[in-house]
Parts: C-alpha cells; structure tokens; sequence
C-alpha cells in the first residue's frame, strides 16, 4: 500500500524516526544519581498536525520494550505497523485528525536515544558499563526536553501504559502546570514484590551470561543473546494472562518440530516463548533492557514521597487511571491505589476497569473499550470541546427536583450516575465545585466522560472505601437504592461520606401496585417500575414506610419527603397527605442524626441505664 491507501486505511501512513540533538549545559545532561551525560540524542516520532494555539499535543510514553515507532509504517514494504498503531490514527483511540502525537525512545534505550550502546564523546567508545543509573524521573525530564526543542512548553495530554503509566504519574508529579491532562493505563506507583521477582531473574539472566563481559561486550563479537533471550521469555510470560495462554496454546504440541536437547518440549508453548526471546535479540541490547528494567522496578512514588497522597499533592491535571480485570503484572488494584489517592488528595480523577482477558499486554492488543474511553476523555478535555453551553433539557422531575435542593458551589458525589446527565445538570445550574460520578457500567462512564465529568467505575455494592469521610455536601442515590444488593451498607456509606443524601425510590405501595398484585394477583408494572418481573433489576423494593424505617434503625434523620406522583390521581392522595398511596416515586433528603448524648447526661441525677 502507498501512503495514501494507508491514511484511507486509518493510517497516519509512511512516518520516519527523527534524531533530535537537545541543548544541554556545559555540566550536560546530569542525572538524579549526579552523573553526567555530555551529550543526548532522542529519537522520536510526531504524527498529526499541531493547533495553531499548540493546545493538542499529546505525549505517548512507551513501556519497558518499546520505542518512538508508535504508529504507521517505516516504508511501504514495512510489513508491519507500529507498537500501537490500533490505537492511534485518523479516527482512532488517540485521533491524529485532533491531536498532535508526540513519542520518543527513552533514555537509555537502544532504538535511537542514547543509552548504553551510543558512543560516548569523551572515549569515542559505546558507554557499556560505563553508562550511568537512570531513574523514571530522568526519563521525563529528557522527554519535556525534547518537547520544548520542538517548541511545546505544554502538553494536553500525557498518557502511557504499564512502565509508560509510570512516567505519565512522574509527569504529572514533576511539571503540573504543564499537563493538562493524564491517561495510566495499567500501571503502579510501584512494582509489586511478584513483579520485582520476574524481573530481577531476567536481568540475572542477562547478567550471568558470560558473554555479557561486565556490560562491555560491543564489538567484541560476543554479545549476551542467550541471557536476554531468557530474560524476555520470562517476561512475556508474565504479560499473558493464565486464560489467554489455555487458549493459545493449552498443551498443544508441534510433533514436526526438531527437539534440540533432551529436556527440550515439543510444546507449542515452548516453540512460542523461544520465538519470541530469539525476536527480542534482533532488536533489543541487553544492557538497555537492564538499564530501564532497574529503572522501572526502583521506583515507587510512595517511598519517595513519604506517601502517595504526597506525592500527588501538587498535582494538577485530570486523571484517567484505567485497569485491565486479567492483568497480574499490574494488576487492578495498584491503578485504584493510584486513582483512590489522587481522590483523596481531591484531584480530577476518573477510574475505569476494562474487562481485557489477555492480561497486561491487553493494552496493546485488546483495544476495543480502551479506544474509546481514551478518545473520550482526551477529546472531551480539548479546548474547543467545552461541554454544550446552557441548554435547559426540559427537566425530568426528578432532577429539577435535585437541582432545587443542591446548594451553589456543593460538592456533589452521584451513586448510580448513569450517563452523568444529572451531575453536568448540577455543574451547570449549581456551579457544584467538585463533582464525582460512580457507576458500574463502562458505557455510562464513556458517556459520562464525554460530558467532561469525572467518572468512577465501580460497584457501590462493595462499599465506598475509596472515599474518604464526609468530603462531599451531597451524596444523590437516584433511583439507584432498589438495584443494589446491601441498600443498608450503601445508606450507611452515603453518610459517612457526605453530610447530605437525596435519595429518590419508587414506592412500592403506590395505589396501582396495590391493585395490581392485590386484585390481578400480578406483579405491578408503572412508569416508576417498568420491568417484568423476570427481567426487572430493581431487586430490593420499598414503601415510603420501609425507607423511613430503614432510616431509623440506621441513625438516619429524614429532613425532608416529597411525593412525586405520576397521575392527577396519585397527585390528589399525595395532596391529601397520603404519599404512600399516592406517589409513584418519593424523594428524601436524609442527614446523619447527631449521636446521642451519653445515656449519663440523658438519665435523671442518680439514675444508671439498666434502672
Ligand atoms: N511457535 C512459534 N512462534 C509462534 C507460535 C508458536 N507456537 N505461535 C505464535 N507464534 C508467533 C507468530 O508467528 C507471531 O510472529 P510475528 O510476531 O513475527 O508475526 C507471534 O508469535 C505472535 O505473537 P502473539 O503474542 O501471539 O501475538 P499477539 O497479537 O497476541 O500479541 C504483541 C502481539 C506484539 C503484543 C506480542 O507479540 C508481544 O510482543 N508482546 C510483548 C509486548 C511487550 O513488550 N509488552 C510489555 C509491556 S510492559
């Protein structure tokens, strides 16, 4: 294909790695270990057309093997594209129609940026041993470098996947006022003891090798293929989850291939993995792979910071932490680490966990959902993408109803938010200073997103833990109470959370639901409850009775109730002060009652409680 039918064919089409030579001080580029490197070179590849404004520049940093060849191909032969080609391009995840894509090398590596095989100046030989500790943040401060060479002092976005989510959190750390926005795609603020474990064997592959030389192997003509080999096959293992290799490979055997030594398998499983270290070889140096593999697994943000909630304490950039549910490198739990402490630090945070049964590598190969939540987010935060200006939707009762009772300038957290109509409403109307969505289903948070909003995905089932006590004003639970499982625990979280609750429930007990079961002997079907019972999610319905009840035995204070009847019937008996006939759905307003008094100061003088 020529270039053209590549861009036809979504394709930022033929591209070519550029070598920039950045400026440096006459002490040179110096490291956080103080070392020095005289000189630097980065290669790197841009894609896409720069605003005029230079608001659209996005920075992809690459994980632990990667390179600047992101996306398109080197020539039309290239028989194959870039790392991440899937994801970047005309009308995909990262849309080089809107943005400008930035990617370079990282220091260190061997695909163009100096590293451990560039010629050092002052000896005129490959810096081998000689090559210096490098850390994350060194990586970052190179890659701002290049991008003001390129003349951009700001990016609006940043984003990167596993090691490449690392440098995103650096980024966002070290230049807060540069980054306008930050997507960590499976990643840590540190590496895990398992994680550690599989890297420090591959290095010790590397390292035991004896052609390795101490690191001085260049033009000697031995080089340490055997120990890098391994070193990748260990860690591809690691990038596969358990059910995706079941279904490569299971215990699949190849009964043609050649078995080099006795204790060599026919498996196919092996034939991959051998595969794949031999690739690694052609194109990887092995002590580039043990420069930035130490790299990745020393650094940890909490150690360096004292704390994670310090360490994003200067942050200023919206968040878009995304998981991967099969990824055991990095697995689901240290990206909500990293999104719950940006929360707790009250930052812009949204959170997602994408269901990506291919494992850790699932970023680049299972793109699907990934594509659209990041064109989401990067696209709702651009410039000329503001949220709709005022359009008053005519409202729905229920939420003019909310809006009514939310006080200019809350801080408002949505339970249930669905597409965040709700929540912009409120932003809009109310001028609400913080506002968080939870939801449980990935298309509400894309929808949510796209409206600019800040989104977690999660299930309120299993509590707020996330959240620390009493950081917002209101917490609204919208027709959301009767589809949980533990509406007890959700009521108790909400006000632990939040000093106030808006909580709006169809009543069961309205007149037609009576009839309906107590006449046509059926369950009830209304506009507040639309569903057959056998497809119907509202599993815990209530009265106006039990919720009130509820609220009693939970320490809950009802402020206020309003009836929402549906007909010119239930609007009569709700009139008539009989809500619990008459509305079809109710609202309350609930507030923790104060804790009682110590039962001493309650008794008479001289009375004890068992009197
Ligand atoms: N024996 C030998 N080779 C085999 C094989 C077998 N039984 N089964 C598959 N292969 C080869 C295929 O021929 C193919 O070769 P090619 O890459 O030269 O075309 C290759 O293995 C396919 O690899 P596979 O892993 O199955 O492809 P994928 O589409 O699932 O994943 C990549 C693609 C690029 C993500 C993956 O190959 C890879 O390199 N992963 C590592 C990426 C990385 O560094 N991740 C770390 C992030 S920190």
């Amino acid at each position: 294909m020529d270039s053209a039918e590549l861009i036809k064919a979504n394709s930022v089409g033929i591209v070519e790695t550029n070598i920039a030579r950045l400026p440096l001080p006459p002490e040179g580029f110096v490291l956080a270990n103080g070392r020095s490197l005289p000189e630097l070179e980065v290669a790197f590849e841009t894609y896409g057309t720069p605003a005029p404004d230079k608001s659209n520049v996005v920075f992809i940093c690459h994980a632990l093997s990667g390179d600047a060849h992101v996306a398109g191909y080197h020539s039309p032969t290239d028989p194959k594209p870039g790392w991440w080609d899937e994801m970047v391009g005309p009308g995909k995840g990262i849309d080089t129609t809107r943005l400008y894509v930035v990617c370079a090398n990282n220091l260190g590596g061997c695909m163009g940026t100096t590293g451990p095989s560039t010629i050092d100046p002052r000896t005129g030989k490959p810096y081998g041993a000689q090559f210096p500790d490098i850390t994350i943040g060194d990586i970052v401060r190179v890659q701002l470098l290049l991008l003001q060479h390129l003349g951009f002092e700001h990016v609006h976005a940043v984003i990167g996947g596993s090691m490449g989510g690392m440098q995103v959190l650096e980024w966002s750390i070290r230049y807060p006022e540069r980054v306008a926005n930050c997507v960590c795609i499976a990643s840590a603020a540190s590496l895990s003891a398992q994680a550690l474990s599989f890297d420090i064997v591959g290095r010790n592959a590397i390292l035991n090798d004896p052609n390795w030389q101490g690191g001085n192997y260049y033009g000697t003509g031995r080089s340490p293929d055997l120990g890098l080999a391994q070193a990748r096959m260990i860690g591809h293992i690691t990038y596969l989850s358990p059910e995706i290799m079941t279904r490569k490979f299971g215990r699949e055997k190849n009964e043609e291939m050649a078995v080099a030594t006795r204790f060599n398998t026919l498996f196919q499983v092996e034939s991959y993995l051998n595969y794949q270290g031999r690739k690694f070889v052609n194109r990887f140096d092995a002590n580039s792979y043990l420069h930035i593999s130490h790299a990745m697994d020393t650094y940890d943000l909490a150690e360096e910071h004292g704390s994670l909630e310090r360490a994003f304490a200067g942050v200023r950039s919206r968040f878009l932490v995304i998981a991967l549910s099969a990824d055991w490198l990095f697995p689901p739990e240290q990206s909500l680490e990293i999104a719950t402490a940006l929360l707790h630090c009250g930052k812009q945070v949204s959170y997602c966990l994408l269901q990506a049964p291919y494992g850790h590598d699932a970023f680049l190969v299972d793109i699907r959902h990934l594509a659209e939540v990041v064109d989401t987010f990067l696209v709702s935060g651009l410039p000329d993408n503001a949220p709709a200006p005022a359009k008053p939707a005519p409202p729905a009762a229920d939420e003019f109803l909310i809006a009514t009772l939310v006080k200019p300038g809350a801080r408002v957290l949505d339970l249930g938010c669905g597409d965040g109509r709700l929540l912009a409403r409120l932003k809009q109307e109310r001028a609400v200073t913080r506002a968080l969505g939870i939801d449980i289903d990935l298309a509400h948070i894309a929808q949510a997103l796209a409206k600019g909003l800040d989104v977690f995905q999660c299930d309120i089932d299993l509590g707020l833990d996330m959240i620390p006590d009493r950081t917002y004003d209101y917490v609204i639970l919208s027709q959301t109470l009767q589809v949980v499982r533990k509406p007890r625990l959700v009521l108790q979280e909400m006000m632990r959370v939040a000093t106030s609750g808006i909580v709006i429930i169809p009543n069961f007990a309205h007149w037609l639901n009576r009839v309906s079961l107590g006449f046509a002997g059926r369950m009830p079907k209304s506009p507040a409850l639309p569903y057959e019972w056998y497809e119907t999610p509202n599993i815990h319905l209530a009265t106006i009775k039990d919720f009130v009840a509820l609220c009693e035995a939970e320490g809950v204070a009802i402020e206020e109730m309003i009836g929402i009847p549906e007909s010119w019937t239930g609007a009569a008996l709700v009139k008539l002060g009989l809500p619990n006939l008459g509305a079809d759905r109710v609202l309350f307003k609930v507030t923790r009652r104060p804790a009682p008094r110590a039962a001493s100061e309650t008794l008479p003088p001289g009375k004890t409680p068992h009197e």
